[in-house]
């Protein structure tokens, strides 16, 4: 065990958990990544519990772990994949997963012709446009089978006819009217299935409604959330009902770990999705509806003492991706009452952490640290660390370990 939990056990919250991955990681040197279980096991539950029966398709660029994904998918309420690239999910399908849909749309032309050589079926496509089929068109030619294909819809909220514009800059399918156009040439062309859509309301479930410190800024996006989601409600129905008049849907999907029980909510919706729950990164701190228990984290070693009130770890710069603010940075998790330096931040070679409780670290103590993100954590170690207890019982290779970067 590091000397810091034998010698000074800390008050207040945390104090337990340290003491608990002390004793599990003691043979590891850091810098390695740990998933604490039976904080996932209970994310897990609680994303099911929120989903009220409508089955959770796993969102596969917030875990970046073949096994934990395994895992889940294995749990009841878990239904499919939403991969993020089409290499991602060939290699999946190949390694046994089924149900695999790719949530972004994809021009890799070698993925493209492998997936048309597929008989299976297993592996599902998002377009948004006529541009995206010409496209794929072009560079597949003859398929084994039709190419299953799923439409994707902005979610977004547009106000002054279109002039503001708040959601992610994703689909350019916005009305009733653009689906059923889509639709109609996805249908008439050879060697294509249209079975599913998906619109993601990135702005009700990827921001938080109670950022903290930000109380004005809490109650305008709780605001925006609200008249956005009821807009959303009557949209996405329209939409989907102008669809099947052109071909039966296997599925709709919409949501994500932020907006669950409202998107559940929607008869028009048959699936949620949701992945950044289970590591419950420090990005969903922020919501008022639940409280994921941080369940991923990473070690690094105190190498040296600049001064009072300051010990530097090493390693450390783990950012998110996003708008380049101070909340894509790592947060300093256990021992609890550190913080990072504002002018350092957390750099690529090594990170001060400041605060009373720096002076207690030693050299060679560990500092636990969040990333700001869930799976991306997973493409700076090739492994995690599964802790039951205070006991390490399983080391799983992250896709990274694998030896893919598939982003
Ligand atoms: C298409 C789509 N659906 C759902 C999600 C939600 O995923 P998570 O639950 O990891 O936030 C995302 C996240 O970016 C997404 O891009």
């Amino acid at each position: 065990m590091s000397r810091l939990s034998e010698r000074s056990p800390a008050t207040g919250s945390g104090s337990e958990d340290l003491a608990r991955l002390e004793q599990a990681s003691r043979e590891l040197d850091p810098p390695f990544a740990l998933v604490d279980l039976e904080a996932f096991r209970n994310n897990e539950r609680d994303l099911v519990r929120r989903a009220a029966r409508k089955p959770i398709r796993l969102a596969s660029k917030s875990v970046r772990c073949r096994a934990l994904q395994q895992r889940v998918l294995a749990t009841d309420g878990w239904r499919g994949t939403l991969s993020f690239t089409l290499p991602e999910a060939l290699w999946l399908a190949s390694c046994g997963f089924e149900d695999l849909v790719v949530a972004y749309p994809t021009v890799d032309r070698v993925a493209l012709k492998e997936l048309a050589r597929l008989e299976t079926g297993a592996i599902t496509i998002m377009i948004d446009s006529v541009e995206q089929l010409d496209f794929i068109d072009e560079i597949v030619g003859r398929r084994a089978t039709p190419l299953r294909v799923s439409l994707d819809i902005d979610a977004g909220w547009w106000l002054l006819a279109g002039l503001v514009r708040i959601g992610a800059k994703r689909s350019p399918i916005h009305s009733p009217a653009q689906a059923a156009s889509l639709a109609t040439e996805v249908v008439r062309r050879k060697g294509w299935e249209l079975v599913g859509l998906m619109a993601y309301e990135s702005q009700i479930a990827g921001v938080g409604d109670a950022p903290p410190g930000r109380p004005v800024r809490a109650l305008t996006l709780r605001a925006m959330q609200r008249l956005s989601g009821s807009e959303l409600v009557q949209r996405r129905a329209e939409i989907v009902a102008a669809v099947e008049t052109i071909a039966p849907l296997e599925f709709v999907n919409g949501g994500g770990t932020g907006s669950i029980e409202r998107t559940t909510n929607e008869p028009a919706v048959t699936e949620i999705t949701a992945g950044s729950g289970l590591y419950g990164p420090g990005l969903f701190d922020g919501y008022r509806s639940f409280e994921p228990r941080p369940a991923a984290m990473f070690a690094l070693p105190v190498v040296r003492k600049p001064g009072n009130g300051v010990a530097t770890v090493l390693g450390g710069g783990y950012l998110a991706s996003g708008p380049g603010d101070r909340s894509r940075l790592p947060a300093p998790h256990l021992p609890t009452g550190l913080r990072l330096d504002r002018q350092e931040g957390a750099g690529e070679v090594q990170t001060p952490v400041l605060g009373g409780r720096a002076d207690d670290l030693r050299i060679g103590d560990r500092v636990y640290f969040r990333h700001a993100k869930a799976g991306e954590l997973c493409e700076r170690f090739n492994s995690l660390h599964l802790i039951d207890g205070d006991r390490v019982v399983e080391e799983v290779p992250t896709y990274r370990g694998e030896g893919h970067c598939f982003l």
